[in-house]
C-alpha cells in the first residue's frame, strides 16, 4: 500500500520548512494503522484543538517531538485522564507512535500531528488551553552557528507560555548539558514562568520516567540526562 495523493495532502505535510527530516521509510503495516487511525485522530492544518472532538474539562498535555512515540504511551497509560497531543514532524516517528499506541488501546485519548511545534501552537492551540508541555531531548545543533534552530528559542518560549493555563507546566530533559544550560537560561527569564528547581536549578529524574531512545543513546555515550520543570505563574 502507498498513501494515497489525498491523505498525504490532508495529513503529511511537505511544504513547511523545518530544521530537522520530515520523510523516511514507513512500512505497508504502519502506512495502514495510518490510514485507519489518522482521520480520527489525526489534527489536519486546518482545524484547532477546539475541533479535535476532545471531551470539555479533562487536562491537555503535549509532547514536542515525540520521536517513536514510547514516552506518549507511557503518559496515556500513567494518566488516563489525560488528553494528549502529540507532535513529531518525523514521519516514520508518527508511523510508529501510531502503531504503539493502538497496540497499547489509548490512541483514542490522543490527538496527532506532523505539522511542526511552532505551527501547532501558533495556529491550533488556543491561549491558556494546555496543561502541561514535555519536551524530551531534542535536536541539539552543537555547531554555533545551528543554534538558532534549536527548538527553545526566547520567542518560542514566550509562544509556550501563553498557550498554558496558570500552574501548568513545561518539563524538558536533555542528555546534551549544553543544550540543557541553554534551554534553562532561555526559561529561566522567559516572564510567567518559574523553575521549580530555582533560578538556574535542575529537577531530580522523576522515578516513574522511561529511558526515552535519545536519553538510552546519551547513556550508552556516558552522557548524563538532565531534566527541568517549570510552572506558569
Ligand atoms: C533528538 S529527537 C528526540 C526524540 C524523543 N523525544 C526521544 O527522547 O527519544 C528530537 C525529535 O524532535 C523532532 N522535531 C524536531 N523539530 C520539531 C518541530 N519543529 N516540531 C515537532 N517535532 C520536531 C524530530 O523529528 C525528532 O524526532
Amino acid at each position: 500500500m502507498r498513501l494515497t495523493k489525498e491523505f498525504r495532502d490532508q495529513f503529511i505535510q511537505h511544504e513547511m520548512r523545518t530544521h530537522g527530516r520530515k520523510n523516511g521509510f514507513v512500512t505497508t503495516g504502519q502506512e495502514a494503522r495510518l490510514m485507519e487511525w489518522l482521520p480520527l485522530v489525526g489534527l489536519t492544518k486546518e482545524k484547532t484543538l477546539a475541533d479535535a472532538n476532545l471531551p470539555d474539562g479533562a487536562p491537555v498535555v503535549m509532547e514536542i517531538g515525540f520521536g517513536n512515540g514510547d514516552f506518549l504511551v507511557h503518559l496515556a497509560e500513567t494518566h488516563p485522564e489525560w488528553l494528549l497531543v502529540g507532535v513529531e514532524i518525523y514521519l516514520p516517528g508518527v508511523a510508529k507512535a501510531v502503531s504503539r499506541l493502538d497496540d497499547a488501546g489509548v490512541i483514542e485519548r490522543c490527538r496527532i500531528t506532523q505539522l511542526p511545534a511552532q505551527f501547532v501552537l501558533t495556529n491550533q492551540v488556543a491561549e491558556a488551553q494546555l496543561d502541561g508541555v514535555f519536551i524530551n531531548h531534542p535536536d541539539p545543533w552543537p555547531k554555533a552557528r545551528h543554534h538558532k534552530r534549536r527548538i527553545i528559542q526566547k520567542d518560542f518560549a514566550e509562544l509556550l507560555v501563553s498557550r498554558l493555563k496558570p500552574g501548568g507546566f513545561i518539563k524538558l530533559a536533555s542528555d546534551k548539558a549544553d543544550l540543557a544550560d541553554w534551554m534553562r537560561d532561555i526559561l529561566d527569564v522567559t516572564p510567567g514562568l518559574t523553575n521549580v528547581a530555582g533560578v538556574g536549578g535542575y529537577i531530580e529524574r522523576d522515578s516513574d520516567r522511561p529511558e526515552t531512545k535519545f536519553e538510552q543513546r546519551g547513556n550508552r555515550a556516558g552522557r548524563i540526562s538532565q531534566f527541568l520543570h517549570f510552572v506558569k505563574d
